[in-house]
């Protein structure tokens, strides 16, 4: 895991947007993306760049049960504004929070992400250590799932909603085995609320109850972290 530590979110999106034309450059095709505030200056770089991704694959790594294209708040719509309406890919994937067989839809996901290996994955890193959706306890063994999300993430989530009580309390996520799967893996934490879980995640044991923590044991992955996030490095 090489952790890289800088001053703002804007030179950490500036080396997270580095990475990803390498890995276009070195052949990358398929790209596994994350909603958020974290990757949001990476998009719009990304957006702001002569990158074309026309003839390149997205595939997201979550969604919140019950919210679909039309709804504000889904992370369809999020990645609609956020890139993919400027930046087309061929082809983007985004679970269905509204299938009305779940279980079949994380099937058919996990289908997905065989056909389409992931090269080149970005995450973001919740403020309990979740990636993804995938919380503390989640096996890390796991594949796409439907999570009932805790009690926390619902709370640092509802700052999109207008009330709490309207965050959904379960997602569409894919698993931790998935993610591990991706050949390169860039995560970027920004701010102090991130602090505990980066520190968790480099220095701490390897265990369930701290998701990205299993990313100590991946070949490729650069955690990048702003001055915040780094203090208890
Ligand atoms: C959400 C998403 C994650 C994201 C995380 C951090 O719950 N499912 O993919 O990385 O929370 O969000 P933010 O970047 O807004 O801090």
């Amino acid at each position: 895991m090489k952790v890289v530590k800088v001053e703002t979110v804007e030179e950490g999106s500036e080396l997270a947007f580095k990475l990803i034309k390498e890995a276009i450059s070195r052949g990358a095709k398929v790209f596994g993306l994350a909603t958020g505030s974290t990757p949001e200056t990476f998009y719009k770089k990304i957006i702001a760049s002569d990158l074309d991704l026309t003839d390149k694959v997205s595939i997201n790594l979550d969604e919140y049960v019950g919210l679909g294209e039309s709804d504000a708040q889904s992370y369809d719509t999020f990645m609609k504004e956020h890139l993919f309406n400027k930046k087309p890919f061929a082809k983007s994937y985004v679970p269905n929070g509204k299938a009305s067989d779940l279980e079949a839809e994380a099937k058919k996901y996990d289908q997905t992400i065989a056909e389409n290996p992931i090269d080149f994955q970005i995450l973001g890193l919740g403020q309990n250590g979740h990636i993804g959706f995938n919380e503390p306890g989640s096996s890390f063994e796991q594949t796409t799932h439907i999570v009932d999300l805790t009690a926390s993430t619902i709370e640092a989530n509802s700052i999109y909603f207008d009330k709490k009580a309207d965050v959904p309390t379960q997602a569409v996520s894919m698993g931790i085995h998935s993610v591990m799967q991706a050949k390169e893996i860039v995560l970027m934490a920004w701010g102090d609320k991130k602090a505990d879980a980066v520190s968790a995640m480099v220095n701490g044991p390897i265990t369930e109850e701290l998701p990205a923590s299993i990313l100590q044991k991946h070949p490729n992955v650069t955690v990048i972290v702003d001055k915040a996030a780094a203090k208890l490095l």
